[in-house]
Parts: structure tokens; sequence; C-alpha cells
């Protein structure tokens, strides 16, 4: 298709109705500095899919869910890593397991959510993690959920295909252990091992629909929820950690980014303690 009739300019109107639509669907806030940033990533797609201008793109997405979805997949941010956040995974193992151990009593497998998983880096790392973990405990088991909002990331996560750049922080024994090398197409990919792959249940799940959107009610005894509230205002966050605390075990514990924070005095979210930086205890 002919693709010169584009005109690249989005205007104020066009900028506030996607900013709007943004917000109310994902919770996502574009600050209005976000403009540049939202032209350049939608600009390719105005062209794939003929439109001249974004107010024709905003009518458009705004009678076509697919299309909206697809906007949604383009605009969330979705920078990632293995082993991102280190210590988190330390605490895990010296300071949360020890004490679920001792009081989980019986043998049910630990159960642990990644919400906002983006490419699948953060619950492979918890598989790899948490394998190791529990590899010298016979009868003793995981399971990971890990959602998104964002349709393309959730497909590159169950894939599990990564490039040397994405895994090559990952120490090498574990690189051996837990990735083979990809062949055909894939050859020069590193590929998750069905050993963690099948550890992972990747699902989609929107954080910002009041009272969640799916109708698993599975109660978690971790959630990671890293680099997400850093999108949402206060209301939306608020929101999120009173799921978070309906869907957490007793003493289960809510992980947050680095940047990210609750304020544990404000018992209308739930009465949470500080385990250490960015990590909160769900109290009864
Ligand atoms: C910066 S990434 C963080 C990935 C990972 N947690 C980490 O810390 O490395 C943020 C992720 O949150 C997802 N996200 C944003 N809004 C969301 C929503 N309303 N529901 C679910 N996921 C959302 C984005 O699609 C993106 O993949």
């Amino acid at each position: 298709m002919a693709l010169t009739g584009v005109v690249s300019y989005l205007s104020e109107r066009a900028f506030e109705s996607i900013r709007r639509m943004v917000y109310q669907e994902t919770g996502i806030k574009l600050s209005g500095q976000k403009k540049a940033m939202i032209q350049s990533r939608l600009m390719k797609r105005l062209k794939q899919v003929g439109c001249p201008t974004f107010e024709q793109y905003v009518k458009t997405v705004k009678l076509n869910p697919n299309e909206r979805a697809t906007m949604f997949n383009l605009l969330t941010t979705n920078v990632t890593k293995f082993f991102r956040e280190s210590h988190h995974f330390d605490f895990l193992k010296e300071g949360f397991l020890p004490v679920f151990l001792k009081n989980s009593g019986q043998t049910r497998p630990l159960k642990v959510w990644s919400a906002g998983c983006s490419t699948g880096q953060e619950p492979y790392t918890l598989a790899l993690v948490l394998n190791e973990f529990f590899a010298a405990m016979p009868g003793r088991d995981f399971r990971i959920t890990a959602s998104d909002i964002n349709t393309d990331v959730l497909k590159k996560a169950a894939e599990g295909l990564y490039q040397w750049e994405e895994v090559n922080e990952i120490p090498y024994g574990w690189l051996k252990k837990y990735f083979k090398l990809g062949t055909g197409t894939n050859s020069g990919l590193f590929k998750i091992k069905d050993i963690l792959r099948k550890k992972v249940n990747f699902k989609y799940f929107n954080l910002a629909v009041p009272g969640g959107n799916q109708k698993d009610e599975t109660i978690y005894d971790i959630i990671f929820c890293r680099n997400v509230f850093i999108y949402f205002d206060q209301e939306t966050k608020a929101n999120v950690i009173k799921m978070f605390y309906n869907r957490l075990t007793p003493g289960g514990c809510l992980f947050l980014g680095h940047s990210e924070s609750l304020n544990i005095n404000d018992r209308s979210i739930g009465q949470w303690s500080i385990q250490q930086h960015t990590v909160y205890r769900k109290e009864v």
C-alpha cells in the first residue's frame, strides 16, 4: 500500500483521546510529555492500517476492540531483564522461604504470581531460583502464574526464546542447565528448557479492571508486581493493592519495583508490614 498520504502530526485532540482511552482501559497515565513518544510508536501502525491521520486512527480504535488491543500493545513499556533487582531473589531464599517452609506445615505447592511479567524474564528467574531451592526437598513444589496486558509480550514470554544479549548475565552453569541452543530459524537464540517452561502459566490479565477480570480466584503466597505501578496514578494503584491484599495468603509477600512503595499507614489498602526495601508482608 502506498504510504505517502500519511500525515505525521498528532494533534492535541487526538492525543487527548488516546490518553483518555489508555487510562480508562489500562490504568496507564501518560503525561503530557509523552506526546512525541506516542506519535513515534503509533506512526508505523497508522501506515499499516492505512489511516491518513491520527484523528482517523482514533475513530478506528474506538470502533474496533482488536485495534485498541494492538494500540495498547504498542504503548506499554516492557523493559525487563533476568535477575532484575537481584536482592529480591536473595530475600526470597533467605527471608521468605525458610518461614514459608516452617509455617506451611504440609507439602502444598508454593504459589507465585508475576503480575506485569512482560517478556518472561521475571517469572523464569523466579522459576529458576525456586527450582534450585526446592531441588533438595522431595515433595516440595511451586507454580507460577505470569500475566500481562500486552498480548505481544505474552507470546514472546510463552515462546521462551532469547537473544544472547538477554541471557548473558545469567551465571554460565545455570545458562547451560536451563537453556538450550535454538536450531534452524532459531539458531543463535537461547530457549528455556521445559523444566522451567512448564512451571509457568502465562495469561492475559488487566490489573486496571476493578476486582480483576478473571474468574480465577487463586490465593498466592508471593506476588511480584515490579515496575508496573510507576505507570499508574494513586487511585489505580490503591485499587490494585487492595486486590493483591485479597489475593495473598496471610504472611504472603508483595514485591514492588525499586522506585515503588506502599503507604503502610493507610489501612484502607490492607494491613502490611515492611520486610525490606520494596518487600511488603500481608498482616492479619
Ligand atoms: C516495565 S515492565 C516490568 C516487567 C517486570 N515486572 C520487571 O520488573 O522487569 C511493565 C509491564 O507492565 C505491563 N502492564 C502495564 N499496565 C498493565 C495492566 N493494566 N495490567 C497488566 N499489565 C500491565 C506492561 O505491559 C509491561 O509489560
